[in-house]
């Protein structure tokens, strides 16, 4: 007879939550284990059953593909490949562990049918939009069922591929049930990607395998198989299934991870997230086999960085060493919105970069919701920047985002106004740093069913491509090539291949207040010196014209014309004390560039006699061209100098040849107004060298 032992199991809920909490002033980041209970149950001592053979996965010599050292200069499309596009039907999920519908949050939880076939098949619709990578969701075969819940419910736990069963066999789900075959998949996946031009980024995940010891310590062990759904593995692969190979100290408290001290850093290290089975990385043998099979995994495919979930559980010199092994960029996950802890994973003895998670938040709070670029005491785009030089000479290989699979879409937090996620989008694309979007945000599409997520999204964010009902008809293919998103993001890629300043430039703050945020990008050396592009961004609504100085660093000259690289027709002049005034409408941007195609400015050197001010106002030049602000004393020209009370000096650059109207104001800093009086002034421009104006107020 077998012995069967009753036993006292907690059982841990399907799956963690995370909670977080961003609003106005606060954050807060907790992650939080759903309900557990005690349930009793049967637990039969199994032996150790080989559950399968490890795969022993040929290692080819690392092909000619380049690996990259650095992500700079890409730009990155977040795939979830079981909810892209479903390339072949053959390797779907069977039974129960697979639905098409999405009408439901639980809907969610299953598999989907999205595998590497459906990211060939749409290759093209990725290639056209510019991206230059993918970051596809872990490539390793997953654990189908999670382990009972408090309700003695299994939940399937395959699709996302966080929770890793065998870590040297390529998902059955994504490419074959045939080990061999599913790892060809992959590589011919990585293969097309490469020919049309685009690097390939493994999500890897060392920290842990997927949820299957219960109980800590001593205690730690796994459950039997009986009774539960058939095709439950209830212990990961040989030789994963050692169980001194894990931590076993039970879950992380995220209540208790901030401030992060030595020992809040260390619980994050030493215990598990949500449930997830912690590898020891002080195990040398678990630490050789993770570090293997990912190195495999690259060796195999020549896919060419990684991302590196849970990051911030595991040591930086671990993930340095691990970096260093497989010899590409990775960036991390480090879901924490404190530059100075993140900034410890990135740089030269830790990873390449880090998903700024610091900056999303920022994003989310300025550009969905409106709240202030300026305020330097809460999570704001200019706090958040003011700390870059945390990152050092990493700064443009932080990984940029507006959302992502564990968030709610961005769409969804600015309540749906297309407007605001466009500003978000050329925010990142233009900020410093390595922009990636995830999967959809091209659709104009926020959250499924318009449903807003508390704690970590993952659900109603993670819609497929081509939503089904349950039946399998296709209710909508969000493939759809003619959004406004979609070209916008087209421009946005075709910019940061054109204009190295996008990709290595120094940034530089050139404006900050409540609703208009402005910075430069230059390039400071090498053979595009000089290159600079100004990038301003308004997050409310109406119109803001904000006059502000080009950086002392930059080469752009007096009387240079700079012209909106998304709308020629809109230029502007720099005036004579190196100044720019920029209009922005609601919710929108621009990014100005030297014109080169702008014929030479005529310096004209205005004289006003007899200009008498009270205290507080100055003298400015208004006129019928734009530099001279088309008559909106906002725009107007100036402030005037004034060396010679009542006399008032100043030099606008203006068009040759042309002729022109314009009137002197006195001006306040409250911007009262007070026209000159009588008929507006002409004047034409001659077509060289300098013009002088000389009247009387
Ligand atoms: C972070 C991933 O982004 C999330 O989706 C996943 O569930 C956890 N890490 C655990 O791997
Ligand atoms: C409005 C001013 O009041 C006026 O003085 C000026 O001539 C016109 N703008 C320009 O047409």
């Amino acid at each position: 007879m077998y012995k069967i032992r009753r036993k006292i199991v907690k059982l841990a809920v399907y799956k963690y939550r995370y909670l977080i909490l961003a609003r106005k002033n606060e954050l807060k980041v907790s992650y939080e284990r759903g309900e557990s209970m005690k349930l009793k149950k049967v637990l039969k001592k199994v032996g150790s059953i080989a559950l399968c053979a490890m795969l022993s996965m040929t290692v080819l010599p690392p092909t000619n593909v380049s690996a990259a050292e650095s992500l700079r200069g890409e730009s990155v499309y977040q795939i979830m490949v079981d909810r892209f596009y479903d390339g072949d039907a053959t390797n779907n999920a069977k039974g129960e562990a697979f639905r098409n519908a999405e009408n439901s949050q639980d809907d969610f939880r299953y598999m989907h049918g999205g595998d590497w076939q459906g990211i060939v098949d749409k290759i093209s619709y990725i290639k056209n939009m510019g991206y230059t990578a993918i970051w596809i969701s872990p490539v390793t075969d997953p654990q189908l069922w999670g382990v009972p819940d408090a309700n003695g419910k299994q939940w399937p736990t395959a699709y996302h591929g966080y929770n890793v069963y065998d870590p040297n066999r390529a998902s059955r789900y994504f490419g074959a049930e045939d080990p061999e075959q599913s790892k060809q998949k992959l590589k011919a996946l990585v293969d097309t990607c490469h020919a049309n031009g685009i690097k390939v980024i493994f999500d890897i995940v060392p920290n842990h395998v997927g949820d299957y010891l219960q109980g800590t310590g001593n205690n730690a062990h796994y459950i039997s198989s009986v009774g539960l759904k058939t095709g439950s593995q209830v212990q990961p692969v040989a030789p994963y299934n050692n169980v001194q190979w894990y931590h076993n100290n039970g879950d992380i408290n995220f209540n208790l991870e901030h401030p992060h001290t030595e020992s809040s850093t260390q619980m994050l290290e030493n215990h598990d997230l949500g449930g997830l089975d912690d590898i020891d990385f002080d195990n040398q043998e678990a630490k050789a086999a993770v570090f293997d099979s990912v190195k495999n995994w690259f060796n195999y495919t020549g896919a060419d960085a990684a991302r590196i979930d849970a990051a911030k559980c595991m040591k930086p010199s671990d993930i340095h060493e691990l970096q260093d092994y497989l010899g590409v960029a990775t960036f991390g996950e480090n879901f924490d919105m404190d530059v100075s802890f993140v900034k410890d994973w990135v740089g030269d003895n830790a990873e390449t970069g880090m998903l700024d998670f610091p900056l999303f938040q920022a994003i989310v709070n300025d550009f969905a919701y409106g709240q202030n670029f300026n305020n330097t005491s809460e999570i704001s785009i200019q706090a958040i920047l003011n700390q870059d030089g945390l990152y050092g000479s990493h700064v443009n290989d932080m990984v940029t985002f507006i959302d992502n699979h564990d968030r709610n879409r961005f769409l969804t937090e600015a309540g749906g106004d297309v407007d605001k996620l466009h500003n978000a989008l050329t925010f990142i694309f233009t900020v410093r740093g390595v922009p990636v979007v995830f999967q959809g945000t091209e659709q104009n599409r926020g959250n499924a069913n318009g449903q807003i997520i508390n704690g970590i999204a993952d659900t109603w964010n993670r819609w497929s491509m081509v939503t089904k009902d349950a039946n399998g008809n296709v209710v909508h293919d969000y493939f759809n090539t003619s959004t406004d998103t979609y070209q916008l993001i087209t421009q946005l890629n075709s910019l940061r291949n054109q204009y190295e300043a996008l990709v290595n430039g120094t940034q530089r703050e050139m404006w900050s207040s409540i609703h208009t945020y402005a910075f430069s990008r230059r390039v400071d050396s090498g053979n595009n010196e000089g290159q600079e592009l100004i990038c301003a961004f308004h997050n409310a609504a109406g119109t803001e014209n904000t006059t502000m100085s080009l950086r002392a660093e930059s080469s752009i000259a007096p009387g240079t014309t700079l012209v909106n690289v998304m709308d020629s027709n809109d230029k502007i002049t720099v005036t004579s004390d190196r100044k720019i005034t920029v209009s922005l409408t609601g919710n929108h941007s621009k990014i100005y560039k030297i014109d080169e195609n702008a014929e030479a400015m005529i310096p004209v050197n205005f004289t006003v006699n007899n200009a008498t001010t009270n205290w507080g106002q100055n003298v400015y030049i208004v006129g019928n061209c734009t530099e001279l602000g088309n008559w909106s004393p906002e725009k107007a020209v100036g402030p005037a100098t004034c060396p010679n009370y009542p006399t008032w000096n100043l030099t606008a650059y203006l068009t040759p040849g042309t002729t022109i109207e314009f009137k002197a104001i006195k001006k306040d800093s409250a911007g009262n107004v007070i026209w000159q009086e009588g008929n507006n002034h002409t004047y034409t421009v001659p077509e060289s060298g300098e013009g002088q104006i000389t009247f009387n107020w």
